[in-house]
Parts: structure tokens; sequence; C-alpha cells
């Protein structure tokens, strides 16, 4: 895995305002020699690696059970990105995360069975629409009503139930609506944005959150890379824009992620 830091503090811009004067400046990231992109066939399904095939977890068993569906292709979280975010969470140990887009669960599949093997009493909380699933590109397969209820059951059969509160509805608007209860359940140490990729989207997310966010917080980006994730322009456009966005300060990294690379960003939130 390859990282780019940016850390857009004044010290920083100033060091870089003097390595550009030396000669040297970041190069664009298209133009870094290595930067993963698709070549050849598009895949068409998630492949769930043998090593995660635990037939004594219940809760890898039904996030196998859930990549295996075509609905679950290709907006889910693929497993490779999806291990990188347990592992993140089991070694960060937030107690309070908001993950905003659970689509059928996959990343709250990953996301809660980290808290679940943390084991101090973290939470995730969920803003989705859990509305209508249309067919889309590379996915033929649809669920029209009863997503919220579906979730729930997956869940269920993985044991992660009780470590996910649910807010159905815009997300924007209801985590600006529960900005009280988090702040009083220790405020958020993590958030996962994955849900309306526009421009103002993501932007509304991003602020909803960040007034609760802890300094030493992250805040992980889907869909970085609109070369490779199509019109998903708006994580793109907060990631570039992060320090006049939001209120705090922030230094960013940025993540490859296979199979399809749509990337990932990591912000932390110092001042
Ligand atoms: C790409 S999917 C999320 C995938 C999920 N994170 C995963 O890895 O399994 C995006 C989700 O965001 C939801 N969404 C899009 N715009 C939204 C909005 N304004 N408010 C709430 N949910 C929204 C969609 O219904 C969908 O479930």
């Amino acid at each position: 895995m390859f990282m780019k830091w940016k850390t857009m503090t004044s010290t920083a811009s100033a060091l870089s305002a003097s390595a550009s004067r030396a000669g040297r400046a970041p190069l664009p990231r298209e133009r870094l020699q290595h930067f993963p992109r698709l070549t050849g066939e598009h895949p068409t399904s998630w492949t769930f690696p043998d090593y995660l095939d635990n037939p004594n977890s219940r809760w890898l068993q039904c996030l196998k059970e859930m990549y295996s569906m075509p609905i679950t292709f290709p907006a889910s979280l693929a497993p490779e990105a999806g291990l990188l975010l347990h592992a993140f969470i089991r070694n960060f140990r937030p107690r309070v995360v908001v993950e905003v887009g659970s689509f059928l669960s996959v990343s709250t599949h990953w996301i809660a069975s980290a808290l679940q093997a943390n084991g101090d009493g973290g939470v995730v909380h969920c803003f989705d629409d859990f509305g209508p699933i249309h067919k889309g590109p590379w996915r033929d397969a649809e669920m029209l009503s009863g997503r919220l209820d579906w979730v729930k059951d997956r869940l269920s059969r993985a044991g992660l139930l009780d470590l996910v509160r649910f807010h159905p509805g815009d997300s924007s608007t209801n985590i600006r609506a529960s900005q009280n209860e988090l702040a009083r359940a220790g405020r958020v140490q993590f958030a996962y944005i994955d849900g309306d990729h526009t421009v103002p989207g993501v932007t509304a997310d991003f602020q909803a959150v960040e007034p609760i966010l802890d300094t030493g917080g992250y805040i992980m980006l889907h869909d970085t890379f609109p070369e490779q994730c199509g019109d998903h322009l708006g994580p793109r456009h907060v990631l570039d824009h992060i320090n006049s966005l939001g209120k705090g300060l922030y230094e960013s990294c940025e993540l490859y992620s296979s199979p399809l690379n749509y990337g990932l960003a990591l912000l932390r939130r110092i001042g």
C-alpha cells in the first residue's frame, strides 16, 4: 500500500513553499510512478479471499454470503478495503463511529465486527436513506423495498446487531439532528463517509459530522479517485478542499484500494 501525506498546517505550507523554491514540489497524483488503474476486463463480481473464509466466524460467513450476491457488486466496499477498515478500527479503537451510507451493510459488518472485537462498548451509527436499490452500472439486481429490515436481519445473523444504531433518512439532516445525542455519547472519533457522492452531498455530510468530531479523530472517504469511479466527484472535491470547507485543520492520506481502486482517503483532525 502506498500513501501520500498532505499536512496543511501553516508550517507545512511554509515547508512546501521552500521546497518549491528549491525545485521540489509534490507531483499531481496521476504523475506518480505507481498509481494503480484498472487494466483489462472490469470485474463483474466480488472474489471473497480464501484466507477470510473462516467457518468459526459468524460475521465473516455472513460477509462471504453477501459478497456472493450480485446486488452487492460494485457498490459495497471491496473485501480487501473492508479488511483495511476493520484493521484500522481494531488499532484506533474509536468508541463512537458514524457511517454515512450503509447500503446492504457490508461496510457496517466490517466496522461493527471490529468494535465487537475491541470490546470497549463502541457503537456505529448508520445514516442511510435505506430506500430502494435500482439496477445500475455493473448491477442487474435490485431491491425495491424492505432494505432496513433486510440489513437488520443480516447483522443479527452475524451477531452484530447490538453494536449498530440506525438513523434512516437523509444523512446530513439526520446527523445534524443527532449532534446532541452523539456529543452526549462521547463525541465522534471516526466517520466513514460513503453515501451521497455529489459535491453538495459529501460536503453536507462532512460539515454535519465536523462539529462533533474529536481532534485526533478520523474521517475516511470512499471513492476519491474519479478516474476509476466515474461521476462520483464529491469525495475528491472534499478531499481537495478540506481545509477551506472545514472549520478544523486536517491532514490527509490517500490510500489505493484493490481490486477496483475507487480510492480511499483518511483525514485526521489535528486542530
Ligand atoms: C455506495 S452505497 C454505500 C456502500 C456501503 N458503505 C458498503 O460499503 O457496503 C451508498 C449508500 O448511500 C445511500 N445514500 C445516498 N444518498 C443519501 C442521502 N442523501 N442520505 C442518506 N443515504 C444516502 C444510498 O441509498 C446507499 O445505500
